[in-house]
């Protein structure tokens, strides 16, 4: 059996690297390879909050419809740029559903090449996954449709193509999906939608001369690192607030760089990450965001006055040469302007609900461990191959993940269908801000990360969950594994497929 080799990136616009590395040095101070701030740009456009994608209820089941297209956007002030979005030129409506609900979304593929639309922080059916065994061809519509079964959180949504998200993704194909329950409802939480509960996408670009995505073709690590930043697709933006406190959903939706999330002159509390709320509120000057983590902060402000999301030089932790790989670069990112008369605001504060002892994970329950150890590009001296099942779990099982970035350079853990807990840092209790339920962490090099996760249900004997690096270069150049869950007593065991690849098998293409 050979490996599918991972598909190179095709270009966006392929430009000399030295362009790249000319461009990010103007305007740059003394530090070799540093982006520095954007202080130049004039954060005087509106943010751009995405709409709340409209559903309709039928026959019991919320039914969304989304499609990826082409357009144009202005990512920069009167700069064009040809852009990729759902329901529009950039990015994609916010889906928003009910624990206990049932979902389906109509994904058109209105582009001319095939995508898919992974769901990403979503316990559900392999199948209804969106990874690379449900791609869509161009024109054509997939239907996933599951029944939401987690706590409230801030997921995302966003391309998972063979060898192509990390085009997909730069281009603009990325929304979010707020999960809503009992519990986070009852939460003292600002929760306005664009009002004081506040999406921010935050990603880094690079431009060309003519104003158009450039995607880093030069071996540069971890992927390509922009010195254009924006939320919500736009750079330089404000959002006015009318509230003493703000709550920010952020999610890092960049392909390679690391955020560390703060204000230079106020802390904020840190109310939930990728898979809902914290046991309780963290105070945090800053919050490091991997791509593909989220961070729920709460952030008060006064009257009249106005503050910069900041995002500050990155702990990469251990990274060799981390000034080459964005340890050095600090960005302002969002500006909150407050009005002169702020609406009162409570202060974060939660009593865990009984659904949260249900959805707890006992250490004691795990009766597997498995162990991953990730170098440059291989999760255990193997390639991504979709002819090969890596991992075989047993459905209903609680295990813990032993995870270790073996070399001095930035990757990071992310499982589908589940939300784990960090368990343990090299032995230690993980700091205050790992210690929720998450899908996606960043791994310090040359540490070992106990990752404590229950495969619930939704066993396939057909249909693999993935797992992988969530840098997208990284990802799409094979660091990505296969990993079945199916019901005790199957005879399907790691190791090639007698059929060949997955896609033979999961019948992808009936849907
Ligand atoms: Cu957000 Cu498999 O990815
Ligand atoms: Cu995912
Ligand atoms: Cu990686």
């Amino acid at each position: 059996m050979t490996a599918r080799p991972p598909a190179r990136r095709r270009a966006v616009v392929r430009g000399a690297a030295g362009v790249v590395v000319a461009a990010l040095a103007a305007g740059c101070g003394a530090i070799p390879g540093s982006v520095t701030s954007v202080a130049d740009v004039a954060f005087d456009r509106e943010l751009a909050v995405p709409p709340l994608a409209q559903s309709e209820v039928v026959d019991g089941v919320r039914t969304f419809t989304l499609e990826a297209r082409t357009g144009t956007s202005e990512l920069l002030p009167g700069v064009s740029t040809t852009t990729w979005g759902f329901d529009g030129a950039y990015l994609g409506p916010t889906l928003r559903a009910e624990r206990g609900e049932r979902v389906a979304v109509e994904v058109t593929n209105g582009l001319h090449e095939a995508t898919s639309v992974h769901w990403h922080g979503m316990h559900l059916p392999a199948a209804m996954d969106g990874g690379p065994h449900q791609e869509i061809e161009p024109g054509g519509t997939w239907h996933p449709t599951w029944e939401i079964d987690q706590p409230g959180a801030t997921l995302w949504y966003h391309p998972h193509p063979h060898g192509e998200t990390e085009e997909h993704v730069y281009r603009g194909l990325a929304g979010m999906f707020i999960l809503d329950d009992d519990a986070t409802r009852a939460a003292d939480l600002p929760s306005e939608y664009g009002v004081d509960d506040i999406p921010v996408v935050v990603q880094d670009k690079v431009l060309d001369d003519a104003g158009q995505l450039l995607l880093k073709d030069d071996g540069g690590e971890p992927g390509t690192l922009g010195s254009t930043v924006l939320t919500n697709g736009v750079a330089g933006a404000y959002q006015e607030v009318t509230t003493e406190r703000v709550r920010l959903r952020l999610l890092n939706g960049s392909t390679a760089r690391t955020y560390q999330l703060g204000f230079e002159d106020r802390a904020f509390e840190l109310v939930a990450t990728d898979g809902g709320l914290l046991d309780a509120p963290v105070t945090l000057d800053d919050v490091r965001l991997a791509p593909g983590e989220r961070a729920e902060i709460v952030v008060a402000i006064q009257p009249g006055e106005t503050t910069r999301l900041h995002s500050f030089e990155a702990d990469l932790g251990g990274v060799a040469a981390g000034f080459a790989m964005g340890g050095n670069d600090a960005f302002d990112v969002l500006e909150l302007r407050a009005a002169d008369d702020l609406v009162p605001s409570p202060e974060p504060a939660w009593t865990p609900s009984s659904s949260a002892e249900d959805d707890a994970l006992d250490p004691d329950d795990a009766t597997v461990t498995r162990t991953f150890e990730l170098d440059e590009r291989r999760i255990n001296g193997e390639l991504m191959d979709s002819g090969r099942i890596d991992e075989v779990v047993t459905v209903g099982d609680t295990e813990v993940w032993q995870v270790r970035n073996t070399i001095p350079m930035p990757h990071s853990f992310h499982v589908h269908d589940v939300q784990f807990r960090i368990l343990t840092i090299d032995g230690q209790a993980p700091p205050p801000e790992l210690t929720g339920s998450k899908d996606t962490v960043y791994l310090e090099p040359r540490r070992t990360y106990r990752l404590l996760m229950r495969f619930e249900d939704h066993a396939d004997a057909r249909v693999p969950y993935m797992y992988h690096c969530h840098m997208l270069l990284h990802e799409d150049e094979g660091m990505m594994g296969q990993l079945l869950v199916l019901v005790p007593g199957s005879d399907v065991t790691p190791g090639p497929l007698r059929g060949g690849a997955v896609d033979q098998l999961d019948g992808h293409h009936d849907h």
